[in-house]
């Protein structure tokens, strides 16, 4: 029972934590925690000290280009277990979850503004071989078409941080500084293809209409029998069911002529009709 009691007390404060910022709620001092228990490494401003630029097996890292780009959740994680094997020990017995929450909201505080030239720089050097220099991806390795991404900057950065496990794409987080990361995040951000649904909606009417009269009518085929409609499949695999062969050879040759941009605005004009 008390045991049940306790639990619900800290769910109680967790919940209270995420309505407010635990500084202003609790008059928690953030930054005066920040420079007493990690400034020595991670520096001041959030730029890493000289002394924490020497630790090893890793130095630490520059908190301003990047704690934005961080999930709390993840921070939380961090601070409160560490990294094992490096220098950043457990913060969960100098600090008490809202102390914890506090140092959070200062650090996600910084400001840093990324510099899209360094980011084209590095991404052109770093992943251009697997994901091209446009980030189309046409290298023939599997890598995923990053201007067609659906990940916001926060996917792009936990994407670099921790890459794919039992793919090509592995974690950059030692080969790139946390600058680096956030300046090429940005770029792969600027770099979107933004999809125009009004675009779509015309090239709709002269290359569609006249067999499916609205993307409600379309129904899908072979082996997706069992998916009732376009919206139990995403842009990938429905860019693929209409530049298919196989749709190809019923629709016409005139589907061959779009390009993959017009599809993207032929989806985003379709999406609006799904159920
Ligand atoms: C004794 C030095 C030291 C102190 C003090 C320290 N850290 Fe760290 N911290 C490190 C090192 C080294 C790393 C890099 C570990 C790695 O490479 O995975 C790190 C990594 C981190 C990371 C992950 C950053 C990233 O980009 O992956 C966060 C977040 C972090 N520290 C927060 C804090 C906070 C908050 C405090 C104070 C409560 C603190 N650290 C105190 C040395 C320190
Ligand atoms: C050795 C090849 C390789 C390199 C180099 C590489 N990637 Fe990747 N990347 C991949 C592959 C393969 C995937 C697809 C992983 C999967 O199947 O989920 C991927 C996926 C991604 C994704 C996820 C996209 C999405 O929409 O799911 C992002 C973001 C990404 N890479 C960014 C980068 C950045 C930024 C760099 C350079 C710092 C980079 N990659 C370097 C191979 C690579
Ligand atoms: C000349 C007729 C014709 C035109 C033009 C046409 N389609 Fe189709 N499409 C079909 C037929 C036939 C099927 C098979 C399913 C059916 O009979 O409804 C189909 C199926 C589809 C499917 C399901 C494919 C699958 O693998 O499940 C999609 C998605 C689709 N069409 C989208 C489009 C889009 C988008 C356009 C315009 C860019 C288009 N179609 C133009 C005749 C056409």
């Amino acid at each position: 029972m008390r045991t049940h009691h306790f639990t619900g007390v800290v769910l109680g404060l967790a919940m209270a934590v995420y309505a407010l910022p635990a500084t202003a709620q609790n008059n928690i001092d953030g930054k005066a925690l920040y420079e007493a228990n990690c400034a020595m490494c991670h520096g001041k401003t959030g730029e890493v000290s000289e002394y924490g630029k020497s630790l090893k097996p890793f130095p630490a890292r520059n908190h301003r280009a990047i704690a934005k780009l961080i999930s709390r959740d993840e921070l939380r994680r961090i601070i409160t277990y560490g990294v094992k094997g490096t220098a950043m020990t457990p913060k969960k017995y100098t600090l008490d979850p809202l102390e914890i929450e506090a140092v959070i909201d200062y650090i996600q505080s910084f400001d840093y503004k990324p510099d899209l030239a360094n980011g084209k720089k590095r991404f052109e050097a770093v992943c251009s071989s697997c994901h091209g220099m446009d980030g189309r991806a046409k290298t023939g390795v599997g890598a995923k078409n990053l201007v067609y991404s659906k990940l916001d900057l926060k996917g792009i950065v936990h994407t670099m941080r921790y890459g794919r496990p039992g793919t090509l794409m592995t974690s950059k987080r030692h080969q790139l500084s946390n600058t680096d990361i956030a300046d090429v995040a940005n770029y792969v951000y600027s770099l979107r293809y933004m999809a125009n649904p009004a675009k779509g909606k015309k090239l709709y009417g002269k290359y569609c209409a006249s067999c499916h009269a609205t993307p409600a009518d379309i129904k899908l085929i072979g082996n997706a029998a069992t998916r009732r409609s376009i919206a139990d499949i995403d842009d990938h695999q429905l860019d693929l069911r209409i530049r298919h062969g196989r749709h190809v050879d019923r629709a016409g040759k005139k589907i061959e002529r779009l390009s993959a941009d017009d599809i993207q605005d032929i989806m985003a004009y379709m999406r609006k009709y799904q159920n």
